[in-house]
């Protein structure tokens, strides 16, 4: 969703804040814009589309040399994705450009305002709002940093703003509510940005702003107060990655780049979380033994792709704890009025940290008295930081929106959690965990695998890469891969992709199928339950109706052989494992479709990477 720069120091702002937006472009954006403070004025270029098009304009405009800037990369919101709603955004005199991130809830009211004071607004977004006020309130004080506290208490709803004046060269100012923004602290420069990304060419040293608190920085000054004027107190933090982990690394896209980092994802979140005596050991946790004996129901919330990883964790928990887990769109959840105590445990589960939707259930649940822990791959993020407790994937940065790593990080933090909590309450003891633990170790080797055989589904999406349509089957544990699969699909080609679970096929989804239409089949272990014989009689059934069948089967199961027209062979593991490997050959899938018919992989159309607006 929106990226956000600020900075102030002895650089060019121009260059700073245009490297800044384009490390925050897989944040996913529609426009962009930078305004800068120069000779006691403010000088800005906007323009629709990709940061390309914002290049050429600064090329034809003369933008003076400049110490002070800001600059925003745009995902619509209020007002169509064109060059007049991008961002920045100025007042009628000019002097003060503001940039926004998040949803003013209250604008409509507020625009009405200023039209009857008089005052004409130039675009249809909320954030011009904004802009308006702060001239209002800059006619008052001359203090822009006390003029933005004004603003910011009269604003409802989301916001990150970022704010120059063309009186106060050297200030940056923003503010936060609800929508995330980091401060990069230089020596003789200091930075703000969406997340650290933003700056991190520059500095690993951060500064986590608090709810309702507003910066201003100075090129050697970082002052952090309350929405009410006294002074805040802050987190800094060290980050531990750095600028050549945001790159590509010779792939030639992110996303690529990132599924061939799960083995490396997979195993940097196990490090550590079991000891030699066989136990499972989650330090950052902060819920103590007792508290999760207590647990006698576990919400699992998230969004996506997130969402399908907390469907697994349902199976394996349930199977694991005897506890049981109902799983819910955040979107959804706060809306229907769900039974919580303080016996239930909330597991939100999160790649960013900032996503809107499942930041209100977490806040809706604590208000239920509910205890809430996080699974979540960025440190310092609103989620985790709202939460009672914490585990932490370490996937490392995920750049391309489509989450491949995040996800195969997320699933090993909730095997963890659900043998961490079967540890807990006495139900698996040290032996069965290690025994886990060792099949989970094996993982990365299993997803290298899938990885070095990608050229095998390589050539299966550039033979479908004509389909229009294609669908996903899977049982248990496997019908969330199914829907991973098709969401992926969708996201990255942009044709109609559908997951079902197969043992639900003949009661509607059997329709579909004619002559030709490719469908995918994660067929579970062949093992000691009959799931593998009910999906073997599901493939026929697709088969028998003119379907292509592409057929995901563990090594040595040859009974899918006479049905399968492609077959994908999968490393063995126990069947609660399964998606680790069998999600690996449906992602290369999607991004070799995708790229075959020239669509950008890492920024797919319509889409944002942190949805930070509900
Ligand atoms: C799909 C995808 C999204 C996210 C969802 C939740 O590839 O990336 O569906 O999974 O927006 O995002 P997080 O995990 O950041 O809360």
């Amino acid at each position: 969703m929106c990226g956000i720069v600020g900075y102030v120091g002895q650089r060019s702002a121009l260059d700073v804040v245009m490297g800044g937006l384009r490390r925050l472009e897989y944040r996913g954006y529609d426009s962009g814009g930078v305004a800068l403070v120069a000779d006691g004025e403010i000088v800005s270029a906007k323009k629709a589309g990709k940061l390309a098009n914002l290049d050429a304009v600064l090329a034809e405009t003369v933008m003076p040399p400049a110490t002070t800037g800001i600059g925003h990369t745009r995902w619509a919101t209020h007002g169509a994705p064109n060059d007049r709603n991008a961002h920045p955004h100025l007042d009628e005199s000019g002097r003060v450009a503001v940039v926004h991130n998040g949803i003013i809830e209250n604008f409509a009211e507020l625009r009405a305002g200023i039209e009857a004071s008089g005052r004409e607004l130039s675009s249809e977004t909320d954030t011009e709002v904004v802009a308006h006020l702060l001239a209002a309130e800059m006619e008052r004080t001359p203090d822009l940093t006390e003029a933005v506290r004004l603003v910011c208490r009269q604003l409802e709803g989301a916001f990150t703003l970022v704010i120059c004046h063309a009186d106060h060269p050297g200030t940056v100012v923003g503010a936060r509510r609800n929508s995330p923004l980091v401060v990069g602290r230089g020596d003789g420069e200091n930075f703000l940005g969406s997340d650290v990304a933003a700056f991190i060419e520059f500095t690993r040293d951060a500064i986590e702003l608090g709810q309702d608190q507003v910066v201003t920085i100075t090129a050697d000054d970082v002052v952090v107060t309350g929405f009410d004027g006294r002074p805040a107190e802050t987190r800094e933090y060290h980050v531990d990655w750095d600028l050549s982990a945001a790159e590509k690394g010779g792939y030639e896209w992110f996303m690529l780049k990132e599924i061939a980092e799960q083995p490396q994802a997979v195993a940097d979140t196990l490090l550590g979380r079991h000891g030699r005596d066989g136990l499972l050991q989650l330090d950052e946790m902060r819920l103590s033994d007792d508290e999760l004996r207590n647990v006698d129901k576990i919400v699992a919330i998230a969004c996506g792709t997130s969402y399908y990883a907390a469907m697994v964790a349902k199976y394996a928990i349930e199977h694991w704890t005897r506890i049981p887990v109902e799983v819910e769109l955040a979107s959804e959840f706060r809306y229907r009025d769900p039974i919580l105590d303080k016996t239930t445990l909330v597991v939100t589960i999160s790649q960013s940290g900032e996503t809107a939707d499942t930041i209100e259930a977490i806040r809706y649940a604590r208000q239920q008295r509910a205890r809430v822990l996080s699974i979540c791959n960025t440190n310092g993020s609103t989620i985790p930081r709202e939460s009672d407790a914490v585990i932490y994937t370490h996937a490392g940065p995920e750049v391309a929106v489509a989450s491949t790593k995040g996800f195969l990080s997320q699933l090993v933090a909730c095997y963890l959690l659900g043998l961490y909590l079967a540890q807990v309450k006495g139900v698996k003891y040290g032996d069965e965990i290690a025994r886990i633990i060792a099949d989970l170790e094996g993982v990365p080797a299993g997803i290298q695998r899938m990885l070095d055989d990608g050229d095998e589904i390589r050539k299966v999406a550039r033979d479908l890469a004509g389909s229009r349509s294609i669908l996903f089957l899977g049982r248990h544990v496997g019908y969330p891969v199914a829907l991973e699969g098709a969401l992926k699909l969708k996201e990255l080609a942009y044709i109609h992709a559908e997951g079902f679970s197969a043992g639900e096929l003949k009661h509607g989804p059997i329709a579909v199928i004619e002559e030709g239409l490719p469908v995918f089949v994660v067929v579970p272990p062949k093992g000691r339950d009959l799931l593998q014989k009910k999906i073997v009689s599901n493939i026929q059934e697709v088969r028998a109706r003119g379907a292509r069948t592409i057929v995901l089967v563990e090594d040595g199961d040859d009974d899918v052989v006479p049905y399968a027209d492609h077959l994908i062979r999968l490393p063995r593991l126990p069947t609660l494992l399964q998606p680790l490997v069998a999600t690996v050959p449906l992602q290369i899938f999607a991004c070799e479709f995708a790229a075959q018919l020239g669509h950008d992989v890492d920024q797919p159309r319509n889409l944002a990477k942190s949805v930070t607006v509900e």
